[in-house]
């Protein structure tokens, strides 16, 4: 077989064969296929797309690039979820113990967070002493006496995943959706568990900008997960502007801690409860969604569910924070509305890089993060706002934040007519 043949074929609009699928994933990744040939492939796949076909042939070539993770030792179904990745996204810190709570086995391996979008392993290290680091034997001992752990993903899961998606980051070819549906399900289904719900995220802050590319995305996904004998849901939930009102690494474990003391904001709360009966029901906990729902609810109002999250940070080995006295920033900096009116819409995208430049994120793979700095919204879209009330506070260590003072303020947008919200979650693609 040659790769120049499989370059020919794709850029003439054939579908590939599993053959020849696996040739060019193995190959690659072995280093037998100059970047050059793959780039070219890559972009024939950005144009001409994949069938479902193609793109399930494809997750599985990457999927057995690596090691599978077995978790036939943790008793009872194992569940799972994954954001395509957002703004203020911190449902993983929410939903793992709710579900855990319930009787579910919430097994997660989590990824870190790149330019605007945060990422869980961030979040929980910015707890003092919190280990991600955990063995595999570790990681299934935990499962099994608490229902819950959360570790990092090792670099022997999905290798390819990791060669071709830094080739597609130089090459123009990340938003492609067999890519990307690939790239998501190999490492999904590596992870072994057995129920998955994923929320596809849509709006400025997200991969996906469009409803008809979020529920192609999703739809792809779901088949995927399907031919391989999973349950598997995909949620399609708003990030035109964050989610929650913290945006930044302890700011954001102290809105998850609250949200499973009941006093969360109302997006984080419904969005987490929504993934959280899925998760539930699928497992087989309960016989009917309504009946998930009603448990997890409970388990928030008798304070289970954040003793589940005081477990996790206990089985890790982290200090669980004293919520007055976590966040430690050098200054606390208002940014003011300069007129009357409602918030139109308030730009996730916006906010996101402002709060990577205080610190909070990365804007390279190597940059080291600050874990106090971030940003914390007082209004959201629909909120009405008066001349010299405040929109935002910046958490900063930084002196001289008044590019980013201007930045947050113009993401908000101010009209005089009133606004309804936008739709939290759009669909759910079953
Ligand atoms: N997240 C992934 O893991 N892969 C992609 O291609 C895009 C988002």
């Amino acid at each position: 077989m040659r790769m120049v043949d499989i370059i020919e074929k794709k850029r003439d609009n054939h579908p590939l064969s599993k053959e020849e699928i696996d040739f060019f994933v193995q190959g690659y990744t072995k280093g037998d296929i100059p970047d050059y040939q793959m780039s070219s492939l890559l972009m024939a796949i950005y144009y001409n797309s994949m069938n479902d076909e193609e793109v399930t042939h494809f997750t599985n070539a990457v999927l057995h690039s690596g090691d599978i993770i077995d978790l036939s030792s943790i008793d009872g179904i194992k569940v799972d979820k994954h954001s395509t990745g957002g703004v203020g996204d911190k449902t993983t810190l929410v939903l793992g113990p709710l579900v855990a709570a319930c009787g579910a086995k919430f097994a997660k391996l989590s990824g870190r967070g790149l330019g605007h979008t945060g990422g869980t392993l961030d979040k929980l290290e910015s707890i003092e002493g919190f280990d991600i680091s955990l063995s595999s034997e570790a990681f299934i001992k935990q499962v099994n006496d608490i229902n819950l752990a959360v570790a990092g993903q090792t670099s022997s899961l999905a290798p390819a995943d990791k060669e071709l998606y830094a080739l597609r980051d130089v090459t123009g070819t990340v938003p492609s959706i067999p890519l990307i549906a690939a790239s998501i399900m190999s490492k999904k289904l590596a992870s072994g568990a057995d129920v998955i719900v994923l929320d596809v995220k849509i709006g400025k802050g997200a991969f996906m900008k469009t409803l008809e590319d979020a529920r192609e995305l999703a739809r792809t996904m779901v088949k995927i997960g399907k031919n391989f004998d999973k349950k598997i849901v995909a949620f399609i939930t708003d990030m035109s502007e964050p989610l929650g009102y913290a945006v930044g690494n302890k700011l954001e474990v102290v809105e998850a801690i609250q949200t499973l003391q009941g006093n969360g904001p109302k997006d984080l709360s419904e969005i987490s409860i929504q993934i959280g009966a899925h998760l539930v029901h699928q497992a087989g906990i309960t016989d009917t969604l309504k009946e998930a729902r009603t448990m997890i609810e409970e388990k928030i109002a008798s304070l289970e569910a954040s003793d589940k999250f005081k477990a996790l940070v206990k089985a890790q080995s982290g200090v669980f924070p004293d919520l007055n006295d976590y966040v430690k920033t050098k200054g606390i900096i208002a940014v003011k509305s300069e007129s009357s009116g409602y918030v139109h819409s308030l730009d996730a995208l916006a906010i996101g890089l402002s709060a990577m430049r205080l610190g909070a994120g990365r804007a390279t793979k190597d940059a080291v993060i600050d874990p106090d700095v971030g940003i914390v919204l007082n209004k959201k879209v629909g909120d009405h706002v008066e001349e010299g009330e405040e929109l935002a506070y910046l958490y900063s260590n930084k002196e001289a934040i008044n590019e980013e003072v201007n930045t947050v303020l113009d993401a908000f947008e101010i009209k005089d007519e009133a606004v309804e919200d936008n739709p939290l979650i759009y669909e759910i693609i079953e």
